[in-house]
């Protein structure tokens, strides 16, 4: 991998204070509003100096109640508690270097302390989509217009760009999602996230265990999750936030765990007829929900694809 040019700051103090209006300050980084949530930290917006960030925060002692069982390539039980995949994601965001994918510019982890400080890039435009549970769909947090399709095609763009680093680089993310993929101000899309990715060695990819979440998780990593590509199943992922980014819903559901993977695994790919698609997004969008993972689309590819190559410059040409 490309070393990062621009080394990520480690800091191992922490100094907290508040300013005059009350905002609490974390060494230069000003607190101004709370912007995300997940399952294990909360994201914030911070200013330090003229610059927005987002601060990803997380606590130690409730990662550290959080254990997690999983097998080793030697079939051994390894025990792990979630901080310890804190420290993953940290390592691994911190070779990360791609315009697409989210950059960590400091960490910030007092030994004695708390909580652990992630500073990131702020994207203003916050998650490509939200699930809204009132409306039981997803929905455009930062527009209340449908996405054309030609700013979808940008978006994925983008975001093909970012998983073709990440797998030539080794590493698989294993949580896409449109939660996870971030707008900036401008349309740039950055993939956030890492706290399921891993990396893998050689060309073997297997996942041996089901990381994610349920609604986005290949076909052939709920049968048979021993020979499972992380890589196809990071391609799947693509696919059903494609789905849900044209849609608005989801392309498999149900109402408990064993349902939505029945779904997934067993129901046809229905296009639905909510808004007229161009012929070569809906080929697209067969390519990619492929439930054969042999025969899928590749992120060689995806990188290839009419519907992604009919507007912009070539993506072979941006890799
Ligand atoms: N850099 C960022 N800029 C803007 N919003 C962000 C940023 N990072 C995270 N968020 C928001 O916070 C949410 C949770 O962050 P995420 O990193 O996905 O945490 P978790 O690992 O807990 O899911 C995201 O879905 C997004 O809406
Ligand atoms: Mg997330």
């Amino acid at each position: 991998m490309r070393s990062n040019p621009r080394p990520v700051v480690e800091t191992s103090q922490v100094t907290i204070s508040k300013d005059r209006k009350g905002h609490k300050i974390i060494n230069q980084y000003t607190i101004i509003k709370k912007i995300g949530e997940g399952a294990y930290a909360t994201v914030k917006l911070c200013k330090a100096r003229d610059d927005f960030y987002a601060m990803k925060v997380f606590k130690k002692d409730m990662l550290m109640r959080r254990r997690d069982f999983s097998n080793s390539a030697d079939g051994r039980m390894v025990v792990t508690n979630a901080l310890t995949d804190v420290y993953k994601e940290i390592d691994l965001m911190k070779e990360l270097n791609h315009p697409n994918v989210i950059r960590m510019y400091e960490i910030i982890d007092d030994v004695e302390g708390e909580k652990i400080y992630m500073i990131l890039d702020y994207c203003e435009r916050g998650s490509l989509m939200d699930w809204n549970s009132n409306e039981h769909r997803f929905i455009t947090p930062w527009t209340n217009k449908e996405i054309s399709e030609s700013q979808l095609k940008s978006i994925f763009r983008q975001l093909v760009l970012a998983v073709r680093y990440l797998h030539i680089n080794h590493i698989i993310h294993r949580d896409i999602k449109p939660q996870n993929v971030l707008l900036t101000s401008k349309n740039h899309v950055k993939l956030a996230d890492f706290g399921q990715a891993s990396k893998f060695e050689g060309e073997n990819d297997n996942i041996r265990k089901t990381q994610g979440t349920y609604h986005f998780l290949a076909p052939e990593s709920i049968t048979d999750i021993e020979h499972c590509s992380g890589r196809a199943a990071d391609i799947w992922a693509v696919g059903v936030t494609l789905y849900i980014a044209v849609f608005n819903i989801l392309p498999f559901s149900g109402s408990s765990i064993s349902e939505i993977m029945n779904s997934i695994e067993n129901d046809d790919l229905i296009i639905p007829n909510i808004r007229p698609i161009s012929a070569d997004l809906r080929n697209l969008i067969l390519h990619v929900l492929d439930k054969n993972p042999r025969t899928r689309v590749t992120i060689e590819g995806l990188l290839v694809d009419p519907w992604l190559n009919s507007e912009g410059q070539p993506l072979m040409s941006l890799i």
